[in-house]
C-alpha cells in the first residue's frame, strides 16, 4: 500500500493521506465540473459518510443541453448551500477534516472554477491541505467506494465526454488501452436521445424508452477499426438518423421504443466485447463499469451476467455513476494524479 505527503495552506503542516497513513482520512470534497453541484464527505476512500448533489437539470432543459455560462452562474448561487448541508448532514465540522478536495479538470472552465475557489477558501480558512483532482479517474474510483474492489481490473469509463478501455494496474498507475475516437457513449446517447424528441438528459429518458422497445427490430452498423480496442459512435448516430428519415419518408409513425432499443443493443453490444476482448487479453476477470453510462440498465445487465461465467463484476451505486463529490474524495485518498497545491489551475481538455 502507500501513502502521500501534502501540505496544509496556510501552515504548511504535513498530512499523511492514503491507505498508509497513521490516522483515518475524513476528505471533504467538491465537484462542479458540468451540471451537477456536488459536495461529500468520505472516510478512508471507500465510506461515504455525506453525499449531496445539486443537479441543475431543470435549468438546462429548456435550452436541450448544458450552456456554460448559465452553469457557472448556478454553482456559484448553489456552492454554498451544497457545502453547508453536506458537513450538516455528516456531523462534522470543517476543522475535523483531513483535506479538502475539487475537482479540476476536465470539465466546463467557468464551472470547474467555482468548485475549485470555494475548495481553495476552505482549505485557507480551516489550514487544511487542497487536493485537485482528475473528474476521469474520480469515475473509476467510484467503484472503491462502499466496496471491496482492489487493482488489478479493467474498467470501462463510458462519460458524457469519454469512452475508454483502462487498465488499473495498481491504485496508482493506470492504463489506457483503448477509447473512442468520435463520439462519447454519453454523447451517442444524447444526440440520438435528442433525433427521437427525448427531452434533456437524453441518456436516462432513452434507457428508459428502449425497455418498452424491441431490440432486434433495426440492425444498425457497428464501426470497424483497426485499433481492436478504440471505440467509434458517430456512423452510429448517423444510421439513426438516416433511419429516422427513411421511416419519416415512407409515412409511419417513428417507432421510438424500438429505434432506441435498436441503438441501445447495437452500443452495447460493442462495449461489451470489446471491454471482454481486453479483459482476456490482460488475463483478469475483474472488471469495473464508470461514467454517467454505467447507469445505464442493459449495459449493467449485459455485463452483471458475466457473473455466472465467474467474472467479478463491479459497478458504483446509481447516485455514484453520474457525477458527484463522493468519487472526487475517493480519488484524492487513493490517486497519485493528485496535485497537491493551492497554485493548480482547472483545465478544460486532457
Ligand atoms: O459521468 P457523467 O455524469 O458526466 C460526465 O462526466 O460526462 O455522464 C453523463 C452522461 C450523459 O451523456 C447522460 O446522458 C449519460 O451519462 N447517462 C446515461 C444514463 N444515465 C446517464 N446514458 C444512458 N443510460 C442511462 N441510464
Ligand atoms: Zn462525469
Amino acid at each position: 500500500m502507500f501513502k502521500k505527503e501534502f501540505r496544509t495552506a496556510l501552515t504548511n503542516k504535513t498530512v499523511e493521506i492514503g491507505p498508509d497513513a497513521k490516522e483515518d482520512n475524513i476528505i471533504f470534497a467538491l465537484e462542479s465540473s458540468c451540471d451537477e453541484t456536488a459536495a461529500a464527505i468520505v472516510k478512508n476512500g471507500r465510506e461515504v459518510i455525506s453525499n449531496v448533489v445539486a443537479t441543475q437539470i431543470k435549468t438546462h432543459r429548456e435550452f436541450g443541453g448544458v450552456v456554460p455560462e448559465v452553469a457557472a452562474r448556478e454553482h456559484l448561487e448553489s456552492v454554498n448551500l451544497v457545502i453547508a448541508e453536506c458537513f450538516e448532514q455528516a456531523k462534522i465540522a470543517p476543522s475535523e477534516v483531513s483535506a479538502i478536495a475539487a475537482t479540476i479538470g476536465p470539465g466546463l472552465v467557468g464551472s470547474l472554477l467555482v468548485g475549485m475557489n470555494a475548495a481553495k477558501a476552505l482549505a485557507v480558512t480551516y489550514d487544511k491541505p487542497f487536493i485537485g483532482v482528475n473528474h476521469l479517474n474520480a469515475h473509476v474510483c467510484a467503484n472503491y467506494l462502499n466496496t471491496d474492489l482492489e487493482p488489478p481490473f479493467v474498467a470501462l469509463l463510458i462519460s458524457g465526454g469519454h469512452t475508454q478501455i483502462i487498465e488499473v494496474k495498481s491504485y496508482l498507475e493506470q492504463r489506457i488501452v483503448g477509447e473512442t475516437i468520435d463520439d462519447a457513449t454519453g454523447e451517442a446517447y444524447d444526440k440520438v436521445a435528442r433525433l427521437i424528441g427525448l427531452p434533456y438528459p437524453g441518456g436516462v429518458n432513452l434507457d428508459k424508452l428502449a425497455q418498452n422497445g424491441d431490440k432486434n427490430a433495426f440492425k444498425l452498423p457497428e464501426a470497424k477499426l483497426e485499433s481492436e480496442f478504440n471505440f467509434s459512435f458517430s456512423g452510429l448516430k448517423t444510421a439513426v438518423l438516416q433511419l429516422i428519415k427513411k421511416l419519416e419518408k415512407e409515412g409511419n409513425e417513428l417507432p421510438k421504443e424500438d429505434i432506441a432499443a435498436s441503438f441501445q443493443e447495437t452500443i452495447t453490444s460493442t462495449l461489451f466485447k470489446k471491454t471482454l476482448k481486453a479483459a482476456e487479453r490482460l488475463n483478469t476477470k475483474t472488471l469495473a463499469l464508470a461514467g454517467g453510462v454505467a447507469a445505464n440498465s442493459e449495459i449493467r445487465r449485459k455485463f452483471f451476467e458475466l457473473r455466472e461465467k465467474g467474472y467479478k463484476i463491479y459497478a458504483p451505486e446509481m447516485k455514484y455513476c453520474t457525477d458527484n463529490a463522493s468519487m472526487i474524495a475517493s480519488s484524492a485518498y487513493f490517486l497519485a494524479e493528485t496535485q497537491n497545491s493551492l497554485d493548480v489551475e482547472v483545465f478544460s481538455r486532457m
